[in-house]
């Protein structure tokens, strides 16, 4: 194939091309089965091994207890902003957000229809270029949950560590790098992430709940808004993304080759280091923009010396087939995501051309 190009889009983003491969492969007929699996009821035989399977690579490679359901719900990460203070905040009850950027911030507006929310921590006056050490945050003692955002994907700021709650429960957007590297899961009460980063294409939201959270969701809740509901009928409540969740089996058994997790973050970290050292020894030219010790591994963000060259940057790199290096339309500036399926080659082209491009205009 000669057509493809370098996909450094934060989402939807590259999926593994030996994955789209087998897609292609299957597309008409699954297993010989006669029917695409778009074709095919959410009921049917079919249908239940493909769920099992997805739900089963996931479970794998996160290596996630039995106490735990995987949900495979729609509505984005963006309905999970909603879901998690409707499930579980009340009108006279607080919860605990950890702001580090955009999406937090998103999640913070929703909560506040429901019920008290403490800001325990804002990066806003740095302009989102860090996140905090566990020991700096601060947690209400009657707080129903803890929510952070464990990537910002448009500032570009990561958690190298879980956080831990310390007994009260931690709900984390994990969308833009979850199984890119292996975390610890019982320190988390709910994980949820939009899959079209890291998991497979937009249109699925994975949703990782304990048990003992199911038990808190008022008796009176929407169906399609009920955790314990959508666990009780295995994602099942209405017709699922079925081609989604099918894809998502094949993008963890392609984890599964590559390694696993621990294998996925050398790979992910081998790479963010070729950019920020590309960004470090430019004299200047190119300014990083997260600190040292919160840069991501999955959305490398920095500004050049004027927006004039950011435009002209990004020109010359899709004209060298490296595409969606735009940073965010709210912040500006470049942005490279590099997510699992994002290949070395691709990043030694960028950081080429980004020496190239400061020689020539610096
Ligand atoms: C960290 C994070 N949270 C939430 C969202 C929103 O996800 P969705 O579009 O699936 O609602 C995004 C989208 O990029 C994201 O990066």
């Amino acid at each position: 194939m000669t057509d493809i190009i370098y996909n450094f889009s934060a989402g939807p983003a590259v999926l593994p091309l030996p994955v789209l491969g087998k897609a292609r492969e299957e597309m008409l007929s699954l297993h010989g089965i006669g029917m695409s699996v778009m074709e095919i009821s959410h009921r049917s035989k079919h249908f239940e091994t493909i769920l099992e399977s997805a739900k089963k690579g996931i479970r794998d490679l996160l290596q996630i207890p039995w106490n735990y359901q995987i949900l495979f719900l729609q509505g984005g990460a963006t309905l999970q902003f909603s879901m998690i203070p409707m499930n579980f905040l009340a009108r006279n009850e607080s919860a605990d957000y950890v702001i580090t950027g955009a999406w937090g911030e998103k999640a913070l507006k929703e909560a506040e229809r429901c019920g008290k929310i403490n800001t325990i921590y804002s990066a806003a006056d740095s302009g989102f270029n860090s996140v905090p050490a566990q020991d700096e945050l601060r947690f209400t003692p009657d707080a129903r949950y803890i929510h952070y955002v464990s990537n910002e994907t448009i500032h570009g700021v990561e958690f190298k560590y879980d956080l831990d709650g310390g007994g009260i429960p931690v709900v984390c957007d994990a969308s833009s790098n979850i199984l890119s590297k292996p975390i610890e899961i019982e320190k988390y009460a709910l994980i949820y992430a939009g899959a079209q980063k890291n998991i497979g294409p937009s249109g699925v939201t994975l949703v990782i709940i304990r048990d003992d959270l199911l038990e808190a969701v008022p008796k009176n809740q929407h169906s399609m808004l009920d955790y314990r509901k959508l666990a009780e009928q295995g994602s099942m409540l209405n017709t699922p993304n079925t081609w989604g969740i099918y894809l998502i089996g094949l993008v963890c058994d392609w984890l599964k080759a590559q390694g696993g997790l621990a294998a996925m973050k050398g790979r992910n970290e081998a790479k963010a280091a070729l950019i920020y050292n590309a960004i470090e020894s430019s004299d200047g030219f190119y300014r990083g923009h997260a600190q040292a010790g919160s840069r991501s591994i999955m959305n490398v963000t920095f500004r050049l010396p004027s927006e004039d060259l950011e435009v002209q940057f990004c020109s010359e790199a899709a004209a060298q087939e490296m595409d969606g290096l735009k940073g965010h339309r709210s912040v500006g500036g470049i942005r490279a995501s590099i997510y699992n399926a994002f290949q070395m080659d691709g990043v030694e082209k960028l950081v080429e051309f980004m020496a190239d491009f400061a020689g020539r205009n610096g």
